[in-house]
């Protein structure tokens, strides 16, 4: 029996592979198509992943932004938008970032267990601090998340978290979007760091769609048997 949600990696990068730029402005790479696009995969989704660096550079909402797909939600007794999922080992999360005090819905903050007393002092009640044992992986993560009824998750980034879910094996598809632009600085964020990827030379990640989105392009693999086409 499958003991994980369905998980589908969804990022937007630049034509040299950065998900950002390296100053703090955030950088956008996509266009209000795309945008569009993500919102209706994320009203599909039970939950929403990102690492603590994301929630701390880019103050995301992470909610469904369609009133139409809110109240499509509602209408099938769920909630507006899904639930929102962070991790952090460091617990420098700020309870007044967006991710924790916009959208009626849940939020949960995964730590390693010595990071837990701190981090539930910071930020309960505005989220549920979840013991995600030692150290915290994103396999542990998923289990919990199937445990508590989710059954689709989308995992939006970083390249930390986007590292871990692949090199773990644990990713059923990957929605990358790429923008017409390049970066050009090595300190931006990449897409990946280093790991050994299930997907290499020898096992090609099979591609499942190509779409043009005015003048971004979004590659759709399919990672495992799994891969549902929409
Ligand atoms: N283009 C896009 O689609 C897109 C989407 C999202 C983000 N981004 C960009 O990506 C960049 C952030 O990516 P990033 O790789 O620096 O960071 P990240 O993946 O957002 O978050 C990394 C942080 O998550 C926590 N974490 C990750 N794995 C953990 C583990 N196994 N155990 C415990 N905690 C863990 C740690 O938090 P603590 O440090 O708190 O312990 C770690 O520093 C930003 O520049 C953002 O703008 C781009």
């Amino acid at each position: 029996m499958v003991d994980r949600p369905y998980t589908l990696l969804s990022c937007g990068m630049s034509l040299d592979g950065y998900l950002d730029s390296a100053t703090i402005a955030r950088l956008q790479l996509s266009n209000d198509a795309d945008f569009d696009r993500v919102d209706a995969v994320r009203a599909s989704c039970d939950a929403i992943l990102v690492g603590a660096n994301t929630v701390r550079t880019d103050n995301p909402r992470l909610l469904v932004r369609s009133s139409e797909r809110r109240r499509e939600r509602v209408s099938r007794g769920l909630a507006p938008s899904p639930m929102k999922i962070t991790m952090t080992a460091r617990g420098d999360l700020d309870p007044w970032a967006n991710f924790f005090t916009t959208g009626d819905t849940a939020k949960l903050v995964y730590c390693p267990t010595a990071s837990v007393p701190a981090v539930s002092r910071r930020l309960e009640p505005l989220a549920t601090v979840v013991d995600a044992g030692q150290p915290l992986t994103m396999r542990r993560i998923c289990e919990d998340l199937s445990d508590r009824g989710v059954q689709r998750l989308m995992v939006e980034g970083g390249g930390s978290i986007h590292t871990q879910f692949l090199t773990a094996d644990l990713a059923d598809e990957l929605d990358l979007v790429v923008a017409p632009f390049f970066v050009g600085d090595s300190q931006a964020c990449r897409f990946v760091g280093d790991g050994e990827f299930p997907w290499n030379a020898q096992r090609r990640a099979p591609l499942a769609e190509v779409r043009q989105i005015g003048d971004v392009v979004l590659l759709r693999y399919a990672l495992s048997p799994r891969f549902e086409m929409r």
